[in-house]
């Protein structure tokens, strides 16, 4: 397991995020154990149609996208959580090499264990970095043909303009090794209530996990938020096809952050999520203005979804 992270610049941003107004915590402060499962659950709720649309197409359309991107490369694993993803595809693309990317360390380092040795010939490496900061991988990845993969719709996070400056950066890494290339998910514009449903669910396991995100400040920070004074707000602004999530303060709520008392009026909110939706042709002149060449993309039926690859 590599670290690449710098813990002091990460606590600055968060506290900058956290007094700034408005408000707001990056989306990476979900995963911690607890919000690394309920994230888990998220992807089972009825309404949260990404993930099983996702697996849906990637299922039926597997040899097609085996052959778009060819066997035996180097796989990396954007944000691989659990890595239950990759390994769905391990069988099918028989990487030499299986380098996984995240944030959460504990999810990575049982989920690596689990996978090296169900895979001794392949080469396994885990990286702790904030990739969503700048995605420098290239001395760790060395000069082969890499598939790069990152499914979910988690570019979704990035602003359009990151989104951009992001598969530039996968662009310029794939540039190294003929062979390379980028297989994406990506959630698409649809039904505005179907989206908010996603992020409203009945049950109210989004709402825990955006709350959760205090619990989390609250350890790395050593702050006294009470995730249970701030309500969970998911909205879905069509026009600029992105659901914002917030978490809502329901009453008066001072925290000291740093020595400084930070009053957060009833009402105020601090904003924890964006997830941008593109219908997909949008998307795929994203990945042509990053300069890929090829673009192929696969969806359901319904048009759900969509899976890219670009190379
Ligand atoms: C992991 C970023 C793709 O945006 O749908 C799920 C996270 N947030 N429910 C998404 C999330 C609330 C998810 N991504």
């Amino acid at each position: 397991m590599r670290e690449l992270q710098d813990a002091a610049a990460e606590r600055k941003a968060l506290v900058a995020g956290l007094l700034a107004v408005p408000a707001s915590i990056a989306p990476r402060y979900f995963y911690d154990p607890v919000g690394c499962a309920l994230f888990g659950a998220i992807c089972e709720l009825p309404e949260y149609y990404p993930t099983r649309t996702e697996a849906a197409i990637f299922e039926r359309y597997r040899s097609e996208i085996v052959a778009a991107a060819g066997a035996g490369k180097q796989l990396v694993d954007l944000g691989a959580g659990d890595c239950r993803k990759a390994a769905a595809w391990i069988p099918w693309l028989s990487p030499r090499r299986y380098v996984a990317v995240d944030v959460a360390e504990g999810a990575l380092a049982a989920a690596l264990g689990q996978l090296a040795a169900a895979h001794p010939s392949i080469e396994v490496v885990g990286v702790l970095t904030d990739f969503m900061a700048g995605l420098d991988l290239q001395r760790m990845l060395r000069a082969r043909p890499t598939t790069f993969f990152y499914p979910g719709s988690s570019i979704g996070n990035f602003l359009p303009d990151e989104a951009d400056r992001f598969l530039r950066s996968i662009r310029r890494h794939c540039r190294v090794a003929e062979g390379s290339g980028l297989l994406i998910g990506v959630d698409t514009r649809k039904d505005p209530a179907r989206i908010r449903a996603a992020y409203a669910d009945a049950a109210g396991v989004t709402a825990a996990f955006n709350r959760n995100v205090l619990n989390h400040v609250n350890r790395v920070l050593g702050t006294r938020f009470d995730p249970a004074a701030f309500d969970h707000v998911a909205r879905y602004d069509e026009d600029l096809g992105r659901v914002e999530m917030h978490l809502e303060a329901r009453s008066v709520q001072t925290v000291q952050i740093e020595g400084i008392a930070r009053s957060f009026e009833a009402g105020e909110r601090i904003h924890t999520e964006n997830s941008h939706k593109y219908a997909p042709p949008q998307f795929a002149t994203m990945l042509d203005h990053a300069g890929f060449e090829r673009v192929r993309c696969w969806q359901d039926a319904a048009g759900d979804f969509a899976v890219f690859y670009a190379q």
